[in-house]
């Protein structure tokens, strides 16, 4: 479906001169509809009160077009069963998944350093790339990159593994220097990407940028928000454009009176809530476990065991 310039957008009370304004940072109604009015205010420089018209216009224009947003119960589930999966190439990873990763869905993967977040990321860059009936979605990917550790190299090697051609062409790389930077490409160059048929979102890892950028307890309710304001985004492009969103995050320590650290995923509440999915991954003697920390279809504690070899992460 061909996509509608903003400038078409009829919306009373409202000029041409604004609707320009808001077309300098998102072009077609279809992504104008996912905005808040704060946000759109904020960022096009125009009044609260025109930009909330003007997002409530959008998002009218966008039901006309794709129907209700009130189903019955038994049709949501039908539309929640149908939902496309895609494969992460481990047999045992997709069947603790349930088939795989599913859109509009947010797994987060918490895990120590060399636990294998990152090849899971690399891993899955190639997979989605596969036609479905390979169990992928014929789809291309972004790679949002915020440690510096996006390899091409690796992600030939998976390519071969797969037999996917040229696996680079179908993939974005973005290498966000702040948080600042980071926000404005998913909120402004994050569209553009998706409609050409960007079917998985990678955050590597969420909350690098956050921990570095906001310093001390101070700053940490700012830092919450700011986790929140991409997430939120992240989800609602998942919606859309029927997404898988993948992220991966650091792991603290939290020490206990009786002695033993407990280990839990970086970012507090706020990524807990966004993620709908939440796994820990870590090292099992030779092999690695990932293992299901809270899901509303996994059970807690039910893991899969994978390892990493120079065809990336394999079964055991
Ligand atoms: N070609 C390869 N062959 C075998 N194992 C590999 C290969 N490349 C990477 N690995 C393994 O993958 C591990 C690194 O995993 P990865 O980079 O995904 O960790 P991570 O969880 O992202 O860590 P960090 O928190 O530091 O980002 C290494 O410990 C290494 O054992
Ligand atoms: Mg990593």
């Amino acid at each position: 479906m061909k996509p509608t310039p903003v400038r078409e957008l009829k919306v009373s009370g409202v000029g041409r001169l604004t609707l320009e304004k808001v077309e300098e940072v998102v072009k077609y109604v279809e992504d104008l509809a996912l905005f808040n009015p704060e946000e759109l205010a904020e960022r096009a420089g125009i009044e609260l009160d025109k930009a909330a018209s003007i997002v409530r216009a959008a998002r009218r224009f966008v039901r006309s077009s794709v129907g209700g947003r009130v189903y019955r119960g038994s049709e949501y589930a039908h539309i929640l069963e149908a939902r496309e999966t895609l494969t992460t190439g481990v047999k045992a990873i997709d069947e603790l998944l349930g088939g795989g990763l599913k859109v509009w869905d947010v797994y987060e993967f918490a895990g120590e350093f060399g636990s294998g977040k990152t090849q899971l990321c690399h891993q899955v860059s190639v997979t989605v790339q596969l036609p479905p009936e390979k169990g992928g979605l014929a789809g291309k990917a972004v790679y949002i990159d915020t440690e510096g550790t996006f390899s091409p190299s690796r992600i030939k090697m998976v390519g071969e593994r797969f037999n996917v051609e040229d696996p680079l062409d179908n993939l974005y790389v973005v290498r966000p220097l702040n948080v600042d930077e980071l926000e404005e490409v998913v909120v402004e160059e994050l569209p553009k990407l998706l409609r050409e048929g960007i079917r998985l979102i990678l955050v590597d890892s969420v909350i690098a940028l956050y921990r570095a950028e906001f310093k001390g307890r101070e700053m940490l309710a700012m830092r919450q928000q700011r986790i929140n304001y991409l997430l939120d985004w992240l989800k609602r492009y998942a919606r859309r454009y029927r997404s898988v969103v993948v992220i991966t995050n650091q792991v603290l320590s939290q020490p206990v009176p009786w002695g033993i650290a407990l280990k839990i995923p970086a970012g507090g509440n706020i990524i807990a809530h966004a993620s709908t999915h939440r796994f820990f991954m870590r090292r099992a003697g030779e092999a690695l476990l990932l293992e299901c920390f809270d899901s509303p279809t996994i059970a807690r504690g039910a893991s899969a065991k994978f390892q990493i070899t120079d065809r990336g992460l394999e079964d055991v």
